[in-house]
Formats: structure tokens, sequence, C-alpha cells
């Protein structure tokens, strides 16, 4: 009797499991697996006054996961900050390189090029652009 009920519960429980199994597949891009998460922003990401980023310089946002360059007065590029290595956020920028703290993969930080293994492919390109004065990063919102 009991054996029978504890049956139920389990197929019961594997049940449920499959359902919530097929909800996280639904929405996979806002995972929260830390390193699995997508590289790039699938939604706006608004970073603030444009001119935190020096002229020639760069800045990362790491919260943001994004590092943005100024090349010229203006104009600005983003990449993810995300090591393209392992997936470790890039914990400093400095003159243009960005530095991965868990292996040491270093990055151009104006192209997303990687200069210094075990890194060896680019940090991804992220669209970026001025928005009512503020920098956004990211894709552009869906016009509803
Ligand atoms: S995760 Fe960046 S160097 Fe390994």
């Amino acid at each position: 009797m009991s054996g029978q009920s504890s049956r139920r519960t389990v197929l019961k429980g594997a049940a449920l499991a499959g359902a919530a199994g097929l909800g996280v597949a639904a929405c996979s891009t806002d995972s929260k697996l830390g390193h699995a998460q997508t590289p790039t922003p699938t939604a706006p990401v608004p970073l603030g006054a444009p001119d935190e980023v020096p002229v020639g310089g760069s800045k990362l946002y790491r919260e943001q996961r994004l590092v943005v360059s100024c090349p010229a007065k203006g104009r600005y590029k983003a990449f993810s900050a995300q090591c393209t290595h392992a997936g470790c956020v890039l914990d400093k920028v400095e003159e243009n390189e960005g530095n991965c703290p868990c292996h040491g993969s270093r990055f151009d930080v104006t192209t997303g090029e990687a200069i210094h293994g075990p890194a060896t492919v680019p940090l991804p390109e992220v669209p970026i652009r001025v928005e009512n004065g503020k920098l956004v990063a990211g894709p552009e919102a869906p016009r509803a």
C-alpha cells in the first residue's frame, strides 16, 4: 500500500520535472547559469553618460559584462566583456587592454581581438548608440 503511493509520488515528481525542463528551454536566453549566460545582451542595456568613456580610451562595465571604447569624440564601440576562453568576466582594462582574472587572457578592447592566450577567439561586438544623451548597448528595443 505504502509502496504504491510512494511510486505514484515519484511519477508525479518526474512529470513536474519534465514540465519545468520545457520551461527552461523556452527561455534559455535568460539563463542564470553564470558562465553559460549569453555573452551579448538580448535587450537594450543603458550605460549612463557617454563622457564616462574617455576619448581614445575605454571603460569596463563589469556588472553589464560590456566594455566600451571611444576611438574619437562621439564614436563608440562595445564588446562583450565575457572572456571567450571559459567565460569569466574581465576584471580590469588598462590602456585599452582587458584582463581576464581566470587564466590571464588579454584582449584589445578597441577591436575585441585576443592578444594573449589561452583565449584565441575575439570578444563579440555589441551594437552601441547614444539615445537621449545616454549610452545604450545591445539590440534596439522592439517596437510595440
Ligand atoms: S576564462 Fe578568461 S582566460 Fe580563462
